[in-house]
């Protein structure tokens, strides 16, 4: 018989030999359990112990763990078709892109699929080039757009673009939030800027108010396209149906993909603006395309997603309980401001930034020992993100938070004051 030790033992191993070595470690010191199962918005680990998932697969997991609509929409479509053939037509995928085009602000309306985020950005980066004929893109300090080659070329930490130089070349980073800065780098040789509306993995940073429209006219100005990456803030998560909303900004090509998954199935998506997406693809219908994306499967999860996000009015939920999180989380701070620096967000994507990112490595495994799952921000090691399902109850925030507060406490006393 496999006992809750073996099994703990055995997956650890196997990252060792077989995954990743040094993550493997890291993962073991921070306390990391084995994940078992999971619904709604509680994972249950090796041993039965079930935690609440604050980290929220980095905002996969907006309508929480296999959504009973979502699956039911998977496990209906898995009895006729997986994946498409890709010589017929695909209804699904017809109405997924239907769809997000009703969704979507202003006239968005070509979609194309892939299965991740940062394919979705590799998609819009290669529209935007296609369709100026300019080479140069402009991103963000602090930015990230996912890791395969272009993606990578314009997220914002150094440390994980070095090892792969030469990546894309002209590409233009400027200061998040700042529009003065982002105007004098745009010129006529700029095909893009990519922004992402609310900063995730930078470490939650919300741009100043009007930012996004300044981003709009620079690019107008210009002739660039604007590129807005919602992997993560879209489809609810930031408290309006997409962070873009927020300035009522419409971008030439919007990036999708974690909370469109419907937590079931992985898909990714650029949605592009006719003007744009005819003087790219108009003549050339076969210049980007993906073998796996838009399968039936992955297209039925996306349809279900969309429907709770609207019926439920997840982008309601995640304002009212993102408030409370907000203002939770921030009460933590004033009693323990030796430990916390600040705390922000926007709906359900909020940071805590540590006062020193030695707490860190205290206040995570202090939360899972009180069963409560949280992330770091990719980009930014002083920041740790709560970002949990959208679907989650007012008392399963409170239980979160005094959760937060017996670990940032926790932290302090094993660690005293880290200058
Ligand atoms: C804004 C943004 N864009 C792109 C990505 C990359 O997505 P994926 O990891 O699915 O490739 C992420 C992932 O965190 C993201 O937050």
């Amino acid at each position: 018989m496999t006992t809750d030790v073996d099994l703990a033992q055995e997956a650890f191993d196997n990252y060792r030999s077989y995954i990743n070595p040094p993550l493997a470690r890291v993962m073991k010191l921070s306390g990391a359990p084995v994940e078992v199962s999971a619904a709604g918005s509680t994972i249950t680990d090796h041993t039965g112990k079930t935690y609440l998932d604050f980290a929220g697969g980095y905002g996969v997991f907006t309508l929480g763990h296999r959504h009973p609509r979502v699956v039911a929409a998977v496990r209906d479509q898995l009895e006729r078709m997986a994946l498409s053939g890709r010589t017929m037509f695909n209804p699904l995928m017809g109405r997924l892109a239907k769809r997000l085009a009703e969704l979507t602000p202003g006239d968005l309306t070509f979609s194309f699929f892939a299965n991740s985020g940062t394919e979705a950005v590799e998609g819009a980066l290669k529209l935007a080039r296609a369709a100026t004929q300019r080479a140069a893109i402009v991103s963000t300090d602090g930015a990230f757009h996912g890791k395969t080659f272009g993606a990578l070329s314009v997220s914002g930490r150094e440390a994980f673009r070095a090892p792969f130089a030469p990546l894309l070349a002209d590409v233009r980073r400027v200061a998040f939030g700042d529009a003065a800065a982002l105007r004098r780098a745009v010129d006529a040789d700029v095909a893009g800027v990519i922004v992402e509306p609310v900063q995730g993995e930078g470490g939650v940073n919300v741009p100043p108010e009007g930012y996004l429209r300044d981003v709009r006219a620079i690019c107008d100005e210009a002739g660039a396209v604007m590129i807005a990456d919602e992997v993560q803030t879209g489809l609810g998560r930031c408290g309006t149906r997409f962070a873009c909303d927020r300035e009522q900004v419409v971008p030439d090509i919007m990036t999708l993909a974690k909370g469109l998954s419907g937590g079931v199935m992985p898909i990714g998506a650029y949605v592009a603006r006719p003007s744009v997406w005819n003087a790219a693809y108009a003549k050339a219908p076969l210049l980007h395309t993906s073998t796996f994306g838009g399968s039936e499967l992955a297209c039925a999860a996306a349809l279900a997603a969309l429907d709770v996000l609207v019926d439920d009015d997840l982008a309601g939920r995640a304002r009212e309980r993102g408030s409370q999180l907000l203002e939770g989380a921030r009460a933590v701070m004033h009693r323990h401001p030796a430990v916390l620096a600040d705390v922000r967000g926007a709906g359900l994507l909020v940071g805590a930034e540590l006062q020193h990112e030695g707490y860190g490595g205290s206040i995570i495994p202090e939360l899972l020992k009180r069963g409560v799952t949280a992330a770091w921000t990719l980009n930014a090691q002083r920041v740790i993100r709560l970002e949990p399902p959208l679907i989650v109850t007012a008392g399963e925030v409170d239980t979160a938070l005094q959760a937060f507060e017996g670990a940032v406490a926790a932290a302090f006393e094993q660690l005293g004051a880290l200058a």
